[in-house]
């Protein structure tokens, strides 16, 4: 007979047919006549319960079935007589496919705190918390395909493992074979990355957009979404070591399309989110954050402000508040600045842009005032900077000149500044972090909660 999953049984009325149900229990209760069994497959938030006759199924032969422990129970569905479910399995036979020794199953009937479970994070993914936030993670992703797909974006696959970075950050971890433990860093002996396995030093990619720049500069419009690395240290709840972006890059975009692009993006995605994940947000809502719902709401049915930077600066002095870091024009914002704008002033998501080029990388276009870049931040509340991106800058001589004027490694950048060279066209992009994302999505306030395995500094445990 064919398993169903626990989710398409709880919604099923076929009562009265024979079921096989499988999964993990989550709690056993009863009497001596009778056990209940809460048992969970990962597919929703739901249990189903399982009815044990202890006439039929001896108390001896459910010892093993305790918390954690997984089975397969083949039974009758039936209409539930308990309230909060609408139908039950009255089990047949049991079969125990894994115990769960309950003095050493960490996983306990008791909720437990996030810390916690960030310590065993490898079993997590067990709890109705971190179920939710992964069945929402998934909905996202699909949501972020079919979104490119219907705007003519092409998925381009940009390599994890690079030469540029592309940040200007030098925030990079290195890829190397050679056992740099037993090497001088300098003198005899020392470093030669002409001896290293690509010839050359190598870094995982802080970014997929100057390649996917080349993607956009001959298919038009595509976009990445992969892994991005960066061995900066900082311990926030929304900055981690390894996380997911999202880089759309499109020929012909000004900044007003990449906007427009932004807005209807971030939009797609909550309206998906809430017309396919109701359950799981619900019960992230009711769990962990009464605001959750409402402000997903919210946010789709408020346009985005769209400010200039030099505005903010004016507005963030104006304020009276007293800022831990103030900020001048020049200042790079700080979470507490950008929340002000978000959460206090302008009460909704909001656009900057327009930035000193100083505060931002390379590769965006100029303004004509000579001091500030078509650069774009959409802020977002709750967690400040969700999305980082620009128009580019099309013109060969202005790249090349700022390419030198920051030092940069021209050799590296040999490839990148020839675009700029053969029909270089105007273009724009950012990049979505999809972590903090599902921190906006699931109500989650820490990075290490929307992940299934958190790498931050110190911490690659499993
Ligand atoms: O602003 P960032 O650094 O921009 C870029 O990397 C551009 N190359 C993107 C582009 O234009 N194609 O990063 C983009 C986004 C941020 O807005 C943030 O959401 C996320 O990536 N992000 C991080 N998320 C988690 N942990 C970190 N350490 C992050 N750093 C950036
Ligand atoms: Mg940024």
């Amino acid at each position: 007979m064919k398993t169903q999953r626990i989710v398409e049984i709880l919604k099923s009325d076929a009562v009265d047919t024979d079921v096989v149900v499988k999964g993990w229990v989550r709690t056993k209760r009863g009497n001596k006549n009778v056990a209940f069994i809460a048992l969970n497959d990962g597919s929703c938030v739901g249990n189903i319960q399982v009815v044990v006759d202890l006439a039929k199924i001896s108390e001896e032969q459910l010892k093993p079935v305790t918390t954690g422990a997984c089975l397969r129970v083949d039974g009758r569905l039936v209409a539930s007589p308990g309230a909060g479910q609408g139908v039950e399995v009255q089990a047949e036979k049991i079969e125990v496919y894994g115990t769960a020794d309950p003095e050493s199953y960490p996983l306990q009937k008791k909720g437990h705190s996030l810390e916690f479970l960030r310590e065993i994070a490898y079993l997590r993914p067990r709890t109705n918390t971190f179920g939710a936030v992964l069945r929402i993670r998934h909905a996202m992703a699909y949501a972020i395909h079919e979104y490119f797909n219907k705007h003519g974006f092409y998925y381009f696959h940009t390599p994890i493992i690079t030469a540029s970075d592309c940040e200007g950050a030098g925030a990079m971890f290195q890829v190397t074979t050679l056992d740099m433990n037993n090497l001088p860093r300098t003198g005899e002996g020392a470093v030669d990355y002409a001896q290293d396995f690509f010839g050359k030093a190598c870094n995982l990619t802080v970014s997929g957009q100057l390649e996917g720049e080349l993607g956009a500069l001959s298919l038009g419009r595509i976009y990445t979404f992969g892994p991005t690395f960066r061995a900066e240290n900082s311990n926030t709840p929304r900055h981690a070591s390894e996380f997911w972006m999202i880089e759309p890059e499109a020929a012909f975009f000004e900044l007003e399309d990449n906007m427009e692009l932004a807005e209807d993006f971030l939009k797609y995605l909550i309206r998906y989110a809430l017309d396919n994940c109701m359950e799981d947000l619900e019960f992230m809502n009711k769990m962990w954050d009464k605001g959750l719902l409402e402000r997903l709401h919210f946010v789709l049915e408020h346009d985005f402000k769209r400010l200039d930077y030099t505005e903010g600066i004016e507005i963030l002095k104006a304020s009276g508040r007293k800022f831990e870091f103030p900020c001048d024009w020049g200042c790079d914002l700080q979470s507490e600045h950008e929340r002000y704008l978000v959460e206090e002033h302008f009460k909704r998501p909001v656009i900057l842009i327009n930035y000193p080029k100083d505060i931002k990388a390379f590769y965006m276009k100029q303004n004509d005032d000579g001091k500030t870049v078509r650069a774009m931040d959409v802020l977002f509340p709750g967690i400040g900077e969700i999305i980082g991106g620009s128009e580019r800058e099309a013109d060969y001589g202005k790249l090349h000149a700022r390419v030198a004027e920051l030092g940069m490694n021209e050799k590296e950048l040999w490839w990148y500044l020839d675009t700029r060279r053969w029909g270089s066209a105007p273009h724009s992009g950012f990049g979505l972090g999809f972590d903090r994302l599902l921190l906006f999505v699931t109500g989650m306030t820490n990075i290490r909660d929307v992940q299934p395995f958190p790498r931050t500094p110190q911490h690659a445990d499993f």
